[in-house]
């Protein structure tokens, strides 16, 4: 019988920890989403206003997840059950319960055609430079009603596998897997993108900001990535920091992740930029840049030297793959979490339950893509819907309240306490964090909550 099932799980191990955070910060968001807004907002002058925002405001997001988390052993909603029992705080936890039903639909939508593009790069289809019309085969595979959901499902079993093993046996287990072999194919990749002709333009444009691009409409875009980026605001990190132990370094953990996921960020914009500048593309923006432009590169690369457009291509998909993998068992832990401890499930029960729950949204936000396009709610197709409900709504909600929470409802002596490990360890920056935690923090989100949610209601 599983261990978990009976007890509460834990990580076995600080490396498991902070692997298994940063397999969760890792994800599409830093591959597909952060290279598709950089091209959008202007190349480096969006890095550096993003790299504000991730410390400055997701990671102090981080922190107080880790705190709630990690001092009520609880899941998203039960913590708030735990440390405000009877009080309305317990809202904070159920958006995040549904937020992570929402994400994970969505998600896993593009991680199926993701699993779709691996496949087709393993057979070698996406090599046959001027025969194929690389928009129209995009359009026409998320556009059919069958195949989109065959892959999704397809990706939610994995998803699902992972998380049914539980803490130890699954999720630190395949993080400790899957994270080491994303990082060295991010290293190689970098390594053929940079030794391409004229890479020299794609790095000047990651490296040179030119402030002058810079709108507000980027600096909201920066920080709406940044939350997402680490998967802060829904509850994610407070499912995963309950299964952390008492010794283990809530900031310094969240340092590392935020050091980990913003490298990578970084290093995919390196593979990204110097390969689709050096064949003369312009850095498009949209789904279509992972999707569209980068099989028309790995097509003219396997023109020139075919070895390397395969190896490229392929590599290239297994990371995006490997990365969505450990982002979505963060999410399905968020709902697994919940429905086993509350309901008193067993972990394969839960598991099965949010499998089943999400193959069924997913399909639907899969065929809005296809035979569902006409169907709007507030103007919005309904994959678009659910992206604009968990990024817009129910992250920066989150945030806001969870710092609320842990700056203002929390005792400030029970909150040294957990940042130190009851006076064990040193916090060097405790006063400037606890300030971002309680002003910079809620009012910021404030502001972004503001300008976004005006022009959508004014619309
Ligand atoms: N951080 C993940 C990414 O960058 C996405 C994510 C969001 C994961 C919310 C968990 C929770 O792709």
């Amino acid at each position: 019988m599983n261990k978990d099932n009976t007890a509460r799980g834990s990580f076995g191990s600080q490396l498991g920890v902070v692997l298994a955070s940063a397999g969760s910060a890792v994800g599409l968001g830093n591959i597909w989403r952060l290279p598709t807004e950089v091209g959008k907002g202007g190349g480096a002058a969006f890095i550096l206003i993003y790299l504000c925002f991730i410390f400055f405001l997701a990671m102090p997001v981080m922190v107080s997840e880790f705190v709630i988390g990690r001092s009520s052993h609880s899941n998203a909603i039960g913590a708030y059950q735990k440390l405000a029992p009877g009080k309305p705080w317990v809202l904070t936890g159920i958006m995040g319960v549904l937020g992570g039903f929402l994400v994970l639909s969505y998600y896993s939508v593009v991680a199926g055609w993701t699993l779709h593009y691996t496949t087709q790069s393993v057979l070698g289809h996406l090599h046959v430079q001027g025969d194929t019309d690389f928009t129209q085969a995009f359009n026409t595979f998320v556009s059919a009603p069958l195949q989109p959901i065959a892959y999704l499902a397809a990706f939610l079993l994995l998803t699902h596998l992972v998380v049914a093993r539980g803490i130890q046996h699954g999720i630190e287990r395949y993080s400790k897997l899957m994270m080491p072999m994303l990082l060295a194919i991010i290293v190689i990749l970098v390594g053929f993108s940079l030794t391409m002709p004229g890479a020299s333009e794609g790095i000047r444009f990651l490296l040179k900001p030119d402030l002058s691009e810079v709108t507000t409409d980027t600096i909201l875009g920066a920080m709406g990535q940044a939350f997402f980026s680490l998967s802060v605001g829904i509850g994610c990190l407070v499912t995963y920091s309950s299964y952390f132990s008492q010794e283990t370094r809530l900031v310094k953990s969240a340092t590392n992740v935020c050091i980990i996921d913003t490298a990578v960020a970084i290093l995919s914009g390196f593979i990204i930029f110097p390969t689709v500048f050096s064949v003369g593309i312009a850095p498009d923006a949209g789904p279509g840049l992972v999707f569209i432009t980068l099989p028309n590169v790995f097509a003219m690369m396997f023109g020139e030297i075919p070895l390397v457009g395969y190896i490229f291509a392929l590599l290239f998909y297994v990371l995006l793959l490997l990365a969505a993998l450990t982002s979505s068992i963060s999410m399905h832990e968020i709902c697994t979490a919940f429905i086993s401890e509350h309901f008193r499930k067993s972990r394969h029960t839960a598991a099965a339950i949010v499998t089943a729950i999400c193959l069924l949204l997913g399909s639907f936000c899969s065929l809005s893509f296809g035979p569902w396009q006409e169907i709007k709610v507030f103007g919005l197709g309904i994959f678009d819907l659910f992206d604009v409900a968990v990024t817009k709504f129910l992250m920066p909600l989150g945030g806001l309240l969870m710092t609320l929470f842990v700056g203002h409802y929390l005792d400030k002596r029970f909150v040294e306490q957990q940042l130190t490990n009851d006076g064990h360890i040193p916090v060097r920056f405790m006063r400037p964090l606890l300030l971002l935690i309680r002003w910079v923090v809620p009012a910021g989100i404030v502001i972004i909550f503001l300008n976004e949610l005006i022009p959508l209601i004014i619309k």
